[in-house]
Parts: structure tokens; sequence; C-alpha cells
């Protein structure tokens, strides 16, 4: 068992350093050999089906819904269609709208999930195509799509769920792209520095794992706490709620992800004298919004951690920076710290890591 971990303590250890690996491998021919287009061979759809398309609902549960959230974003921004988004245990049951100009793309690791699956099953009897983002060849899901991006994560062990998630991201990014060209939403050269800044990825991931001992500490804080909250706006809502996810999933502490914003409409009255806040401030167009929202839990006592771009001040109790790279792909970057303050903390509290109480790694009943 050890050498499966390859040295590592843990999978999801393990799981977490190979994510510049996925990038790579998810990104690798996919992309023109002039850098300049996305080239998804597998997707079978003709121009003309693309162009017939009025509306996307994307469906997935845990992680991959997270993962949706963000691709909800990247595809409404790059092909300005309108996007809906749904956890799969939802969907069936409020009689979502589908018609056949109506695109459905189911997110799964694991391709078995028995909700997912159902909603793709129902998203196909009303005439609808459907798209899948999984990371199993040969899996329920990719059987029964009418297409499917396969993510290179490679297999996933640990039950909580990291470069299966950043490889959702760069597909839906991919697919984002492919859509923008094919629509011509977005201009050739825009697309091609989308696709310069997606390929430094990788080594821009390194560079935070290189700092996973900072991560360490501030866990270990964190880890003697039974609340917390992580903020954001925009996609960083998004990652927000992954982070949050994960550090329930395996340090077993309870924690809010809320948008920033929100805050003052309620939840703001649980902010009190110690309470570790995660600010998540990556979107350069949001900055002074989210930055009002940390000065409003800070002036209550409460103790932040920003997550912040490089070169960025905030005054907060701790601060950590992720590379600069495009606002849209910030979340394939800014999760890695949150995976990381997630093992930790669960570290400190001596649980099972890779296999967290109640929870399966693949969920096949309903
Ligand atoms: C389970 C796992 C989660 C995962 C979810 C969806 O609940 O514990 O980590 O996100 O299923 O799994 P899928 O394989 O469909 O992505």
């Amino acid at each position: 068992v050890t050498a499966e971990k390859a040295g590592f303590d843990h999978f999801m250890l393990k799981e977490i350093y190979e994510q510049p690996k996925a990038y790579r491998d998810t990104m690798m021919g996919r992309i023109s050999a002039d850098g300049r287009s996305v080239e998804l061979k597998e997707i079978g759809m003709t121009p003309e089906q693309i162009r017939s398309i009025r509306n996307i609902q994307i469906v997935a549960c845990g992680t991959a819904y997270h993962a949706g959230m963000v691709g909800k974003t990247i595809i409404e921004s790059l092909a300005r269609i309108p996007v809906e988004i749904d956890v799969a245990s939802e969907y069936r049951y409020r009689s979502p709208i589908i018609t056949p100009e109506t695109l459905v793309i189911v997110v799964s690791q694991s391709g078995e999930t028995a909700d997912t699956l159902a909603a793709l099953r129902e998203a196909k009897r009303c005439g609808a195509r459907v798209l899948a983002i999984t990371n199993v060849v040969g899996s329920s899901v990719s059987r029964e799509a009418n297409d499917v991006i396969i993510t290179q994560a490679g297999p996933e062990i640990a039950v909580a769920s990291t470069k299966a998630y950043t490889s959702q991201l760069i597909a839906f990014m991919l697919y984002g792209l492919f859509l923008a060209d094919t629509l011509a939403t977005r201009e050739k050269d825009w697309i091609a520095d989308v696709l310069a800044s997606m390929q430094k990825l990788p080594d821009q991931v390194e560079m935070i794992l290189e700092r996973a001992q900072v991560l360490k500490q501030v866990a270990e804080s964190l880890a003697k706490h039974n609340n917390l909250f992580f903020i954001g706006r925009g996609v960083d809502f998004a990652v927000a709620q992954e982070g949050s996810l994960k550090l329930k999933e395996i340090s077993y502490i309870h924690s809010e992800a809320y948008p920033a914003g929100e805050l003052k409409h309620g939840t703001l009255a649980l902010i009190e004298e110690g309470i570790p806040v995660v600010a998540l401030i990556t979107q350069e167009d949001l900055y002074e919004k989210t930055l009002s929202n940390i000065k409003e839990v800070k002036a209550r006592g409460a103790h932040v951690l920003g997550l912040v771009n490089e070169g960025s001040e905030v005054e907060v109790d701790e601060l950590f920076a992720i590379p600069c790279t495009l606002p849209l792909l910030s979340p394939a970057l800014s999760v890695v710290p949150l995976q990381l303050l997630a093992y930790y903390a669960s570290l400190a509290r001596g649980n099972d890591v890779d296999k967290p109480r109640n929870l399966a790694k693949s969920v096949t009943v309903e």
C-alpha cells in the first residue's frame, strides 16, 4: 500500500500533488500545435448543432457540482449561452425545461453516481443532447452520454476529490473555448492568450505546493475551532463552497461558504470574536466589494485568512498569495491551498483522511 502512495502518507496528499500532471494530461492533445485553438475531436456535434444550442443545464453531485458552478461562469462568459446548474438529486424532480435545443452537461468523476446517471437518462428521454465530463473511460455515464470529455486525472482513491475537481475545471475551460471559437463569441487572439495562460497553470500549482508548510500551520490552528466560514464573490464563491465541503468531509469541522455580499443578510449574526473566516479575493473587478465584506467580519472580531493574488495587499490576519492568472482560471489555483488546509486540519484532528466517516467514494444508490 505504501508503494501505491508513492511515499505520501495518504492518497489525498498524493492526489493533491498530482494536480500539475493532471492539468497537463487533460490539456494534452486538445490544443492545436500553434496554440491558437482547442481541438476536441471527441465531440461529435457539428458546428450547426452547436449553433442551435439555446440553453445549457449542468447536473452533478458533490465536488463535481462545485466544478459545474465554475463551469457555468466559464460557459456564460465565453460562449454567452445561458446556463442553469442543479444538483442531480434535485434536477429530475423540478420538471426542468428540456428541449432538443438543450445541452445537458453531466459532471462525474466516477461516472457511476446514481443520481447523476438518472438525470442523464431523464435529459435524454426529453430529447436533450448530453455531454459527459468524467474521469472514467467506460463508466455508465460515459457510455450513455452522446459526447464525452474524459478528464485525464488518473485514478482517484481518496474519498475527498481533489485532482478530479481541478481536471473538471480544465475540461470546462477547454469546452468553453471550443464553444467560443465555434460561435465566434471571442477573438482568436484572445483564445490564444487564454490557452497560453492555461499552460502555465501546472507550474503555478507547483509554486503553491512548495508553500504547503505555511498552510499546515494555519490548518493546525483552524483545527481547534468547531465552526468557520468561507467567503468570496463570483467564482471565488464557487471555490469557497468547494473549500468548505473539503474541510467538512475530512476534518468534520462545521463550515459554511457564503457569497461575501450576502453575509450581512443573516449569517453575519454568527460572526463572533476569534471565529476563523477564509476570504477569497482573487477577482479584480470584485476586489473593492469583497474587501468591504472582509472589513465587516474583521470589525466583529473574525480571524481572517485572506487568499489573494500575488502582489495584492489586504489587511487580514494571515495572507496566502496565489500566482497571478486570468480571473476565470484562478479557481484552478485558489482551490489548492484550500485542499491543503482541509488535509492538514484532518490530520491535526487525527481523522482517517482517505476514508472519512459516513462517506463513500462513489454513491450508486439514489
Ligand atoms: C460522493 C463522493 C464525492 C463526490 C460525489 C460525486 O459523494 O464522496 O467526493 O464529489 O460522490 O461523485 P462523482 O463520481 O459523480 O463525481
